[in-house]
């Protein structure tokens, strides 16, 4: 093993970008059964459901549900749960419901923004904004920006750096603390260009202080993992996976799962990066989530042996 290197944080998505891929609706319970094996994987962050319309995502509907049953269940826990958000409505939605942890979505591209939440990039920055206002007047607002297509676009091909850049800015002006989501939403973002675009923008914005950076990975191509590394070799210390690589957006065409969670935390504390999740607990999770019917799981770890993996 190397020695150690600088530790990363994991936000678990299955909750939302894994089951928003699934068609059959999942049981609210059965959710809720999910994150809570999640949370005993020992995992600090996890992204639970979406604030958007259940016409355009039915599986989403119990969102504020499942916040509400969570929310009673253990206040010592040091979990962060928070919820995806597509417009100024669905943030309001999620503030009312007591969720100040929120994942607002615009894509870099035009015509995936479009397709996934009906607007214009600049459309919805205005989104944005009411957000950030409604969130300055509660406790505890946390506020992620994920920008989705930012490598490659299923209708537009390979996404200009300014287009991200611009989203980037824009929200800066906002001068409110924001971690960016870089999001490889059809999984064909390539290790030299994740390196190229990560290490670009950390470096254009290292005298912020207001910044976070997580890297949003999809295995799409089998690219998950390189992917992953080359986001962490560019500095970026907080990434996004899903359990049993569950994951998708349904509104770009032939996007599949997330990187497996279990791939990737298998694979940095093997290279001596603490992820701070249980790994075999994180299995456990995985199978039941595999277990569910109508999911399109993925993954390599957890299909080998307990044995092979811990030892
Ligand atoms: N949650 C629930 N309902 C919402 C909503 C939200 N976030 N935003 C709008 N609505 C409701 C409105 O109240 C309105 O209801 P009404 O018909 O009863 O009056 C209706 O939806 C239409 O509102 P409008 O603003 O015109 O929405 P739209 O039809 O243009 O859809 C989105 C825009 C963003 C709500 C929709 O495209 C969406 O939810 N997309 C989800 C994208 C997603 O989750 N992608 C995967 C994750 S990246
Ligand atoms: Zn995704």
């Amino acid at each position: 093993m190397n020695a150690q290197q600088d530790p990363v944080q994991i936000v678990e998505v299955a909750p939302r970008d894994g089951f928003q891929a699934v068609e059959q609706f999942i049981p609210t319970h059965i959710k809720i059964s999910v994150v809570e094996a999640l949370i005993k994987a020992k995992y600090r962050r996890l992204e639970v459901g979406a604030f958007v319309s259940p016409k355009a995502i039915p599986q989403m509907a119990d969102t504020a549900k499942i916040h509400a049953v969570l929310a009673t269940k253990d206040s010592s826990s040091p979990v962060r749960l928070s919820a995806l958000v597509p417009n100024a409505i669905g943030g309001q939605m999620a503030l009312d419901a007591g969720v100040s942890d929120l994942v607002f979505v615009l894509s870099a591209s035009e015509s995936h923004n479009h397709s996934n939440v009906r607007r214009t990039v600049a459309e919805s920055q205005g989104e944005l904004e009411k957000i950030v206002a409604a969130g300055r007047q509660v406790d505890g607002f946390q506020l992620r920006v994920n920008i989705a297509t930012v490598f490659d676009c299923p209708y537009e091909g390979r996404t200009p750096e300014k287009a991200v850049l611009d989203i980037i800015e824009h929200t800066l002006e906002m001068d409110i603390p924001v971690e960016f989501g870089l999001c490889d939403t059809t999984g064909r973002g390539f290790p030299d260009h994740v390196a190229a675009l990560c290490g670009g923008l950390i470096d254009q914005h290292k005298s912020e202080t207001m910044i976070g950076w997580a890297f949003h990975g999809h295995d799409t191509y089998g690219l998950g993992i390189g992917n992953a590394l080359s986001a962490y070799n560019a500095g970026i210390r907080i990434f996004d996976a899903a359990a049993a690589g569950l994951g998708g957006c349904p509104f770009a065409p032939g996007a599949s799962g997330n990187t497996a969670s279990e791939d990737l935390i298998f694979t940095f504390e093997n290279m001596g990066i603490s992820t701070g999740v249980d790994l075999d607990k994180l299995l456990d999770a995985a199978a039941l989530i595999d277990s569910l019917p109508d999911v399109d799981t993925g993954g390599h770890v957890r299909l080998l042996p307990r044995l092979r993996i811990s030892g």
